[in-house]
C-alpha cells in the first residue's frame, strides 16, 4: 500500500475513488463540500437525500459519477465533531477503504475531517484504518487471489503528515505479524517455527535475540514451563527478543506473551463445547509480543523493550504430565495440577520470573488464558488485572488511543484460598466461579520485584464476525496498545 500526505483539495483530486467524511450536521453542506456538489451537479446532495445518509459512524454510501476527475464517490458518516475520536477515523478510514476495494478502486483519494484531533494522530488513525481493513490472508489458498487491489491511497489535506503515516504502517506490519500467526494452524506455527520467526526478526530488524532450549530451562529450574512441554514431541523453546535503542533508554519495560501453538487440555482433554480446534490461537499473547517487536523495532522508541514467550503446546502422550502431578516452578514454588488444561499460567509462571529479574520497570503479560474471562466480558473485550493502579491506567489510556477494547477486573487476593493444596505450594486451578480472577491471582505469585499487569485476551484475538477493520478471523489485538504503551 503506497500513501501519500497531499495538499490536493478535494476539488482538484483525480484518481478511481474519492470518499468524503461527513459529520451528522454537515448535510447542508458548506465551503469546498458544496463547491464539490456544485460541480457534481448537485449529486452530493441528491445521494444524502436517496441513501438516507445521515452522517452516523457507520453510514455509507456510494455512487458513480461522470464527467469529474475520478469515477466513484464515496460518503462516510463521522457523527459527532465533539464525539470524534482517534476509533471513530479509523473505523471511517476503513469503511471506505473497503467500499473503494468494492468497487475496483486502485486508487483512493480519502478526504476524512479530524474534527478535534491533533493532525498527526488523525492521520496515524486513519492510515491504520485503511491498513488494516485491506488485510487479507491468502496463505493457504491455492488460487491466486484475483480481486484488484487498492494500492494507492491519498490522504487530502494532510500535507506534512508522513511521519504519521509511517508509523501506522509500521504498527500495522506488526499487527499483520500477530493475525498471521494467531490464523496458522498448529501444523505450520509450532514451537520451532516461532523461534525461526523470532530469528528472522532478530536479523531483519536487529533485535538481540536469546533462545533457551530445553536443558536450559531446566537448569534454570522451570519446571512448570517444561510440565506442559513433556507430553509434545516437539522441543519447547524460550524465546526472548530485546530491542536496545541507541543511548541510554528512557526506561525498561518486558512484555511476555502466552505461547501455546496448540492446547489439546491435556489428560484433561478438551472435549464437549470447548472449541479444541480453535486452540491453534491460544499463542495470540506470543503473537501480539512478536507482533509489538516488529513495529518497536521499526519505530526505535528510546525504551529498552525485552519480548519473552515460553513456546510448547499442550498435548496428551505417555510422556505427559498426569493430574495430580506436583511441578516446582523457578521460583522455588510447588503446583499441584489439580487440571493440565489451565497449562497457560504454567508456562507463564516461568516467564514471569524470569522477566521479573530483567530489573525492568513494568512488565505486561498477555494470554488467552481463561474461557471464564470470555464468559465475563464477552469476545471483544480483554480483561486487566494489576496490582498497580499507574500501570493499569497508563495501559489504559494507550488502548484508548489504539482503539482496543479493555476493562479492569478485581485482583481479589481471597480467591486463592480456593487453590490451596494440602501437599503443595498451591493447585493451578480454583473454583469456576471467577476462574478469570484466580488465574490472575496464580499469576501473581510468580512476580516479586516488578510493576506488573496481566490481559486476558482470549476473546478479542480472534472475531467470528466482521467488525470495522477486523476480518473473520485473527484480530492482532494487543498490539496496538502495547506500542502506544511503550511509547508512551
Ligand atoms: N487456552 C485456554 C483458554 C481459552 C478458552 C482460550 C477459550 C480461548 C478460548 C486455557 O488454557 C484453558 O484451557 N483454560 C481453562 C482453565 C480451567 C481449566 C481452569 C478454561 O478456561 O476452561
Ligand atoms: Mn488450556
Ligand atoms: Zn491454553
Amino acid at each position: 500500500m503506497k500513501f501519500q500526505a497531499s495538499a490536493t483539495s478535494i476539488l482538484d483530486w483525480s484518481g478511481d475513488g474519492l470518499a468524503i467524511g461527513l459529520f451528522d450536521n454537515q448535510l447542508e453542506l458548506s465551503g469546498e463540500l458544496a463547491a464539490l456538489d456544485g460541480k457534481l451537479g448537485g449529486l452530493v446532495k441528491e445521494v444524502i437525500a436517496e441513501a438516507e445518509f445521515k452522517g452516523q459512524p457507520g453510514n455509507l454510501a456510494t455512487t458513480r459519477v461522470a464527467g469529474a476527475g475520478f469515477r466513484k464517490l464515496i460518503l462516510v458518516g463521522l457523527g459527532k465533531v465533539e464525539d470524534l475520536k482517534p476509533e471513530g477515523l479509523r473505523r471511517a478510514a476503513s469503511a471506505a477503504a473497503r467500499a473503494a476495494r468494492r468497487e475496483k478502486c486502485g486508487s483512493l483519494g480519502l478526504a476524512l475531517a479530524v474534527g478535534n484531533q491533533a493532525a498527526d494522530v488523525a492521520a496515524q488513525a486513519i492510515a491504520e484504518g485503511v491498513e488494516l481493513a485491506l488485510y487479507k490472508d491468502h496463505r493457504f489458498k491455492s488460487e491466486k487471489d484475483e480481486t484488484k487491489p487498492v494500492d494507492e491511497v491519498h490522504l487530502l489535506g494532510m500535507a506534512g503528515q508522513e511521519g504519521a503515516i509511517d508509523r501506522a504502517q509500521k504498527i500495522a506490519s506488526g499487527v499483520f505479524l500477530a493475525r498471521e500467526l494467531v490464523a496458522a494452524p498448529a501444523n505450520y506455527v509450532t514451537p520451532i517455527s516461532m523461534a525461526q520467526t523470532a530469528q528472522d526478526l532478530a536479523k531483519e530488524y536487529g533485535l538481540e535475540l536469546k533462545i533457551l532450549e530445553q536443558a536450559e530451562c531446566e537448569a534454570l529450574g522451570m519446571g512448570a514451563f517444561l510440565g506442559v512441554a513433556m507430553a509434545s514431541d516437539l522441543p519447547p523453546k524460550f524465546i526472548h527478543l530485546i530491542y536496545k535503542p541507541q543511548g541510554t533508554p528512557r526506561k525498561k519495560l518486558a512484555i511476555i506473551g502466552k505461547g501455546l501453538t496448540f492446547d489439546s487440555g491435556g489428560y484433561n482433554l478438551k472435549v464437549g463445547a470447548s472449541s479444541i480446534e480453535m486452540m491453534k490461537t491460544d499463542m495470540g499473547g506470543a503473537g501480539a509480543t512478536f507482533g509489538a517487536a516488529k513495529a518497536i523495532a521499526q519505530i526505535k522508541p528510546d525504551v529498552e523493550v525485552h519480548f519473552i514467550s515460553a513456546v510448547t503446546e499442550n498435548m496428551v502422550s505417555g510422556r505427559g504430565m498426569h493430574p495430580g502431578d506436583i511441578l516446582t516452578a523457578s521460583n522455588g514454588k510447588t503446583i499441584e495440577i489439580n487440571n493440565t488444561d489451565a497449562e497457560g499460567r504454567l508456562t507463564l509462571a516461568d516467564a514471569l520470573v524470569y522477566a521479573d529479574k530483567l530489573g525492568v520497570d513494568g512488565m505486561i503479560d498477555l494470554a488467552t488464558l481463561t474461557g471464564a474471562c470470555v464468559v465475563a466480558l464477552g469476545d471483544d473485550i480483554a480483561g486487566l488485572w494489576s496490582p498497580n493502579d499507574a500501570l493499569a491506567k497508563g495501559f489504559e489510556a494507550a488502548a484508548e488511543a489504539a482503539g482496543e477494547k479493555l476493562w479492569r477486573m478485581p485482583m481479589e487476593e481471597r480467591y486463592f484460598e480456593s487453590m490451596k493444596s494440602p501437599l503443595a505450594d498451591m493447585k493451578n486451578t480454583g473454583s469456576r466461579a471467577g476462574g478469570a480472577i484466580s488465574a490472575s491471582v496464580f499469576l501473581k505469585q510468580f512476580v516479586k520485584d516488578t510493576p506488573w499487569m496481566h490481559l486476558d485476551v482470549a476473546g478479542p484475538v480472534w472475531t467470528d464476525k466482521e467488525i470495522a477493520y477486523n476480518s473473520v478471523g485473527a484480530t492482532g489485538y494487543g498490539v496496538r496498545s502495547l506500542v502506544q504503551w511503550v511509547l508512551g
